[in-house]
């Protein structure tokens, strides 16, 4: 049996996206283990997901350091420590920093709830409604330097219903990142998949 993959997950939530990457694992279909879940809110409900699992879970306090730099070092650490080889972000609601960006170049997975480059950044589900798209979805990425903007590794199409409420069509594309997200890790931590120009492409594809 090859290695396991070993992840360190960052979330600001309440982690479903986690959960979903936890079953995976246990049915089998992931070979990947969680080295560790890391949040900067100290109540977020992914704390207490992961502990019950028994999955070593860190609250990481952005008052306790001077600026961002000193923040993404200590979470650089933390990685460290339990020998992460993925970063896997799952709902983190911040801007990486550049250092540690580059420390896990092409290691650094992010799930996005738009079908990017369409509505990067925050309260994109509200944002799609708005605009009047007929189709969202969910997007998996490899993370750069700038927001929301790495090379796309998976997209899921979800059509916008004429009744719906930013909440329902939350769930509805929620439901398909539950789905593309174990997929695309399952892809990057086997080495399936080949970056060209900003292109990701499956290795196997003839
Ligand atoms: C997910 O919808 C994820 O795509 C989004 O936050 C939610 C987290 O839910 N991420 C972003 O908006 C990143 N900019 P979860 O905590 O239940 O997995």
């Amino acid at each position: 049996m090859i290695n396991k993959a070993k992840l360190g997950v960052l979330v600001s939530g309440r982690g479903s996206n986690l959960q979903s990457i936890i079953d995976n694992i246990e049915k089998g279909k992931l070979n990947a283990e969680i080295a560790v879940v890391i949040s900067d809110v100290k109540d977020a409900y992914v704390l207490e997901r992961a502990r019950k699992r028994n999955i070593k879970a860190c609250f990481v306090n952005t008052k306790d350091f001077k600026n961002r730099g000193g923040f993404f070092d200590e979470i650089g650490k933390i990685l460290r420590q339990n020998s992460v080889e993925y970063v896997i972000l799952a709902g983190f609601m911040r801007i990486i920093s550049l250092s540690l960006i580059n420390a896990y170049k092409n290691r650094m997975l992010n799930i996005h709830p738009a079908l990017l480059p369409s509505f990067p950044g925050l309260w994109v589900q509200k944002k799609a409604l708005e605009y009047g798209v007929k189709y969202s979805g969910c997007t998996v990425h490899f993370v750069d330097e700038g927001c929301d903007t790495g090379p796309i590794i998976l997209q899921a199409v979800v059509p916008v219903l004429d009744n719906d409420t930013e909440e329902t069509l939350s769930q509805r594309i929620l439901k398909e990142e539950h789905r593309i997200y174990p997929e695309a890790i399952d892809l990057v931590i086997n080495g399936r998949v080949k970056i060209v120009g900003r292109r990701v492409i499956k290795k196997d594809t003839k």
